[in-house]
This record gives C-alpha cells, structure tokens and sequence, in this order.
C-alpha cells in the first residue's frame, strides 16, 4: 500500500527525501538527549537474519524518540510453523505496532510486505540488495569527516556481488555527487555489476586506492557465498586487506570505513582499525542518529519540517 513513511532503498527514494533525513539526522546528533517525538509509538523489529548492530541500534533510535519497541523472535514464532511473511507482519500489524523494521535475507521482501500493509515499512537489510539506513549513516561519516561527499572517491573493497551495503552505499555517493569504485577479486566483483552501477572496477588494491578519498572495506559475506569459490583469509588480506603491510595503497585516503561486523586480520588489522583516519566506531554512533530520522519520517509527518531546507 502507498505509504510516504516506507524506506526501502537508496535509489527508490528521491534525493530531497535523503537530504532532509541527513539534515533531521544530523539534528539528532547534536541533540543527543534526543526529542521524544514518537512518544506513543510502537516499532517492531522484525530481523529474520542475525544481526547485531543494526538491530540494537534501530531500538536505541526508537528509545530515544520516546517509543516503545516491539523485538520479534523469529525462531520463536509462527513463522517457524510456516505463516508466510504477509499473514505474521498484518497480525504484528493488528497488535498496534505502528512501524515495521524488517530484516530478510531475501532480496524485496520488505517491498512485497509494504505493497500489502497500511503501516510503513523500513528496510534494514534485505538480501544482497539494500540496506538503505548503513547508507545514511555511512554518509553522514563522510560529510563530518570529509565535510562533503561531492566531488570525492570513494573506494568501495571485496565481496561487492553479495553485499546489500555496497550497493546503497553506491547509490547515495552517487546521489551526493561523489564518485565510485569497486574494488576486490574478480569472483567479488564481477564487470557487469560494476557496469550496472556505472562504476570503475579494479582488481588491484593499489591501482584501486590511488586517488581515492575513502576506502570502504566490507565484509567477506561467507554465509552468502554458495560455493567455496572465495580466497583463503589470508590470500585475501595479503591482497586486498586494508593492513599495515598495504599501508602504501592506503596513504592517500583520509577516512577508513568498514560496516561492521569486521573478521580482524583479513578485511582490516588492527593497527587499521586503530588509525585516526578509521572511522567504525563514529558509523556505530552515526546509525543510531540515521535510524531516529528515518523512524520519525516513517512515523510522522509534521515535527520535523524544520529539517527543510
Ligand atoms: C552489514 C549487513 O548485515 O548487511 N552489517 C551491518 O548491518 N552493520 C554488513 C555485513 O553483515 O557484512
């Protein structure tokens, strides 16, 4: 059903939505006592993928706005009895809750769900396809600490062909006026996606970074890799790891960026991870702030119009 709260991607959102999120968003990061606009509200977190810090973090954003949050056990429920995805999310529906965080690790489901409900759906992750709100917060990194993502590269490295984060990243530093490219082994990132996104490819880090303002490590997405086609870890980190021993690749970057969660020593080291230029714990903190924005818009329409420009 048409709803204008609904987040479900970078691309199906137009560009003034996502500037006014980053500006509410940004709001919210110097406000951090936050402002109880959803006072009243209930969220549900649906994830029916593990998850971590997105889940907790879309529950702290919820907390912070003054609503209530609904945490959805996917084992524990009719799910598990085989109700299909539509019938459990009208009955949450039914229950009160006035939002619904999904995470699935199929590509559109949470389309297929808010195409059905009359209350708005937010994307937290589907499959290999997006993963809207890492994009936001993601971007909001860059513009502190770059102070604008226009104009600038960004280097996006390794399992791009299964990673959701990849292509919503590309999607906002394109919207944003910046530049990509993808960056990893040829089974990682194969010339028709990068094709698709109208994006450079390498399949040399050095080559890769040369130029680039950010490095953007992802995730060796193991579980997603359907046949044992991918490197070693350490085959990986000698070549595309962002580590000491790759130090040179890297000293033209000025910010370091991984979506968490990181497998220490292959994506990154530590001596990386603790460089001033790296930015992990700064994305953990963004997503909360993100997460408000997106919540509120999802929730309300009018507190805050301010965030127009
Ligand atoms: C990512 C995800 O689940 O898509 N993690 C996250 O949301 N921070 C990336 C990943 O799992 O590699």
């Amino acid at each position: 059903m048409h709803h204008d709260g609904h987040f479900l991607g970078i691309a199906s959102t137009p560009a003034g939505e996502i500037d006014r999120l980053l500006a509410r968003a940004e709001q919210h990061a110097c406000a951090p006592s936050g402002t109880h606009t959803l006072e009243g509200r209930t969220v549900c977190n649906l994830f029916l993928e593990d998850s971590t810090r997105t889940r907790t973090s879309f529950t702290a954003a919820a907390r912070g706005l003054g609503a209530e949050v609904l945490d959805f056990n996917a084992s524990a429920s009719s799910l598990s009895k085989g109700e299909s995805l539509v019938d459990t999310v009208e009955t949450i529906a039914a229950t009160g809750a006035d939002c619904i965080v999904l995470r699935h690790r199929g590509s559109g489901a949470p389309a297929h769900i808010a195409a059905r409900l009359p209350i708005p759906v937010v994307n937290a992750g589907d499959g290999a396809h997006a993963h809207p709100t890492q994009a936001l917060l993601d971007a909001l990194v860059m513009r502190r600490r770059l102070g604008t993502i226009a104009g600038k590269t960004v280097a996006i490295v390794g399992d791009i062909l299964h990673s959701r984060v990849a292509r919503s990243l590309c999607r906002i530093v394109q919207q944003q006026g910046g530049d990509v490219r993808f960056v990893g082994p040829r089974a990682f990132v194969p010339s028709s996606l990068a094709t698709a996104f109208g994006v450079e490819l390498h399949h040399d880090l050095r080559a890769g970074l040369d130029g680039a303002d950010v490095a953007y490590a992802l995730r060796i997405q193991t579980e997603r890799q359907g046949r044992a086609t991918y490197m070693t870890g350490s085959a990986y980190a000698r070549s595309f790891g962002l580590n000491t021993a790759n130090a040179e690749a890297l000293r033209g970057c000025a910010l370091i960026m991984h979506p968490g969660p990181f497998n220490r020593g292959v994506e990154i080291d530590s001596a990386t991870v603790a460089d001033e230029r790296t930015a992990i714990i700064d994305q953990v903190a963004a997503g909360v702030h993100a997460r408000m924005a997106v919540l509120e818009r999802a929730l309300t329409a009018g507190p805050w119009e301010g965030a127009r420009s």
